[in-house]
């Protein structure tokens, strides 16, 4: 973790305050007097402010109920931050693992933990994600099956040197689907669909992992429980 990340997590201290204590000396890293904030320590590192040694907050880990016209992003653009819903203490300290595009809802995990973060992110995770999807066109019954299986052998999509990994697709309606992949691409679903000649028109993550976003109502978060954060460690 960078430095002027770990003083703020363990102190009251806002980034910017962090950053003048070190351009002031007085932040020292095992012994040294450090000036850089991006230097990465730990927690096995000896860290002092104004010679007072600094314990490490533990991480925190949230969900949230995406509502649609909000941005997963640290700050905010032509939409508000998912963040702003978080109303916990240093909130915008926090980052998203795994983005959603602006108009889709549902399951965001929200925390101030690299690792485990990445652990939801990674490719190499191999993490599955469960998505509604509402289409513009029906599902004609008798080409679902051939939908499964193009779904299943991965999909080209524009702009990519290889295929989609497996995804699996089941029927809801007709023009309901849920959709499980277990990467991430940018506008992964949306692509998706656009390649076999579709067009979504509504987006909703459900799951990520193990974890669901079962009956949270739109705009509200809570914590994860330990058995969650632990899935991901
Ligand atoms: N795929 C998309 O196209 N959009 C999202 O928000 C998430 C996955």
């Amino acid at each position: 973790m960078r430095l002027d990340k770990f003083i703020c997590k363990s102190t009251e201290l806002t980034r910017n305050e962090a950053k003048k204590l070190l351009k002031l000396g007085d932040v020292k890293v095992n012994g040294e007097v450090a000036k850089n904030p991006a230097m990465q320590v730990h927690e096995n590192n000896t860290i002092m402010v104004d010679n007072k040694p600094l314990t490490a907050r533990s991480s925190r880990y949230f969900m949230l109920h995406k509502v649609a016209d909000t941005i997963c992003s640290n700050v905010d653009e032509i939409y508000p931050s998912v963040l702003h819903f978080i109303d916990v203490d240093k909130a915008f300290d926090l980052h998203i693992a795994g983005r959603l595009d602006a108009d889709t809802t549902g399951l965001v995990l929200i925390t101030d933990d690299g690792r485990w973060s990445h652990n939801v992110i990674s490719p190499k995770k191999h993490c599955q994600k469960v998505y509604r999807v509402w289409l513009r066109d029906d599902i004609v019954t008798g080409n679902f099956n051939a939908l499964v299986e193009r779904f299943k052998a991965g999909i080209q999509l524009q702009g990519e040197s290889s295929l989609t990994r497996p995804a699996i697709i089941e029927y809801v309606g007709d023009n309901e689907v849920l959709l499980t992949i277990t990467e991430g691409k940018y506008h992964q679903v949306k692509r998706m669909f656009a390649a076999v000649g579709n067009k979504v028109i509504g987006l909703h993550r459900e799951q990520i992992g193990h974890i669901k976003l079962d009956d949270l109502p739109a705009g509200e978060w809570r914590v994860l429980t330990g058995d969650e954060v632990s899935a991901f460690v």
